[in-house]
């Protein structure tokens, strides 16, 4: 893809994507909902990784976030404004069984979702929940979390609370977000939690995540007829840091482990066989009729876009003796993501070709960048409008190219707790005052408004 022109990212027009386009913002529980003690609420991995001194930047937690447990009447109010159709956004596990499982899931918890459900409908916004953006009910994790295969049991108990309690109103249902990182960030690498160091943990932590999704597709069917069912997968495009042999075949075995190692599993061909060989004795255990119950078919593959890698030969580092490189002489973001929205064609290209999902849907794209509070209250974000943009023309070119694409959720809504990076990055659409509470459009929420709306 070349890199557009101003006038042609002007020339951007909601009349370019297909009437039946999905156009939404997403959020999750924990980021946004603060009100981690109300209603009978449990406590989270994330409540007691964020309690432990030195895990997140700014000290913080989402103890209150957005305060949206409480003001989702007007966050939802705003989505609206914006001219969006559908909303993503996430379930908290301890809402509705406060220790991870029990008999009678938490009324109060799931009156929560209940409500915020009709408001979506009544604002004429469809619901997409996903059942799972890495709020594990901290019980569960006192008991080995998703490294024991109870705790799939448990998700599936979960599942079947929420998909009962809503499911005659919610058709999308997203079962997960980006496994990659519940696995390799909360168990490798322990920067998020429940902050593991250990690579066999994480794999197995892998497998029974990837299994859970599988099974809980048919619990899901029973309980919400007519549903559309998915996950969400983090996905990079990749890019071998020089044309040597080395460098080539070391973006491969990376490519192993970030991409194939869910979309493979996912589409019935089981682990990669090459990724698997390197792993050697950390390989998951797999029982009879895992890879089976992983291949369940869904109705679509929920994509989530931030950035491509670079790949380098590391001869000894890490089981595959790759390294991801810097990448120079680039755009990028607060966070130092490169800005590519060719590699968005690239990925959506690849994955099309490569697995031919029936539907696609962008579930998650955004940029953090240092805003300014101007003295008038304004906040002007050109750098956040032109990425939309950008990725906006990037997915009107995946769509002309033939593939399946059919929506886009914009990461995010609101400023929110952005994990081990606490306050510190803001990838919201709407600025908030976490001193007031204060919501505010940013310019570029004000342009992908005007946009929906067909007024630009
Ligand atoms: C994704 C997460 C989401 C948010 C964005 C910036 O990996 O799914 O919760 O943190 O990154």
């Amino acid at each position: 893809m070349k890199i557009p022109r101003t006038d042609e990212l002007a020339l951007l027009s909601r009349s370019d994507f297909p009437a039946d386009f999905r156009w939404g913002c997403s959020t999750s529980s924990y980021q946004i909902e603060g009100g981690v003690q109300e209603d009978g609420r449990g406590e989270s991995i994330w409540d007691r990784f964020c309690a432990t001194p030195g895990r997140i930047r700014d000290g913080s937690s989402g103890a209150v976030a957005c305060d949206h447990y409480h003001r989702w009447p007007q966050d939802l109010d705003l989505a609206r404004s914006l001219g969006t159709n559908a909303y993503r956004f996430s379930i908290a596990w301890p809402r509705v069984f406060a220790n991870g499982r029990g008999r009678i899931a938490n009324p109060k918890g799931l009156d929560f979702y209940s409500r915020l459900v009709d408001g979506l409908l009544e604002r004429g916004l469809e619901p997409w929940p996903t059942l799972y953006h890495w709020d594990l009910p901290q019980a569960l994790q006192d008991e080995g979390g998703w490294a024991q295969r109870a705790t799939v049991d448990a998700f599936l108990d979960y599942t079947d609370a929420v998909t009962r309690h809503l499911g005659d109103r919610v058709k999308h249902w997203i079962t997960h977000n980006e496994p990659w990182c519940t696995a390799f960030h909360g168990n490798l690498e322990g920067v998020h939690a429940p902050g593991i160091r250990d690579l066999k943990t994480a794999l197995q932590v892998c497998h029974n995540v990837l299994l859970s999704h599988g099974l809980a597709i048919p619990v899901i069917r029973r309980n919400s007829a007519g549903a559309q069912i998915g996950a969400a997968l983090s996905l990079h495009p990749l890019k071998a840091a020089s044309d040597s042999a080395q460098d080539v075949a070391a973006t491969r075995r990376h490519d192993g482990l970030r991409n194939r190692w869910f979309l493979d599993p996912l589409h019935g061909r089981g682990y990669p066989v090459d990724t698997w060989q390197l792993l050697g004795d950390k390989v998951p255990e797999v029982q009879d009729g895992d890879l089976a119950a992983m291949a369940t078919p869904t109705d679509f593959l929920g994509v989530n876009y931030y950035f491509p890698e670079i790949v380098a030969d590391a001869p000894g580092q890490g089981v595959l003796s790759t390294r991801v490189m810097e990448p120079q002489n680039v755009e990028r973001t607060a966070f130092g993501w490169e800005v590519s929205p060719e590699g968005l064609v690239s990925l959506l290209d690849r994955v099309n070709h490569d697995y031919q999902p029936a539907r696609i849907f962008l579930t998650e794209n955004g940029s953090t960048y240092e805003d300014v509070v101007a003295a008038d209250g304004s906040i002007d974000d050109p750098q956040r409008q032109r990425y939309l943009q950008q990725h906006l023309l990037a997915l009107r070119e995946a769509l002309a190219m033939g593939v399946p694409v059919k929506g886009y959720f914009a990461w995010s809504l609101l400023d929110n707790f952005e994990w081990a990076e606490g306050y510190i990055r803001r990838f919201g659409l709407t600025h908030v005052d976490f001193e007031t509470q204060q919501r505010r459009l940013k310019s570029s929420g004000k342009w992908y408004g005007a946009f929906l709306k067909g007024q630009l």
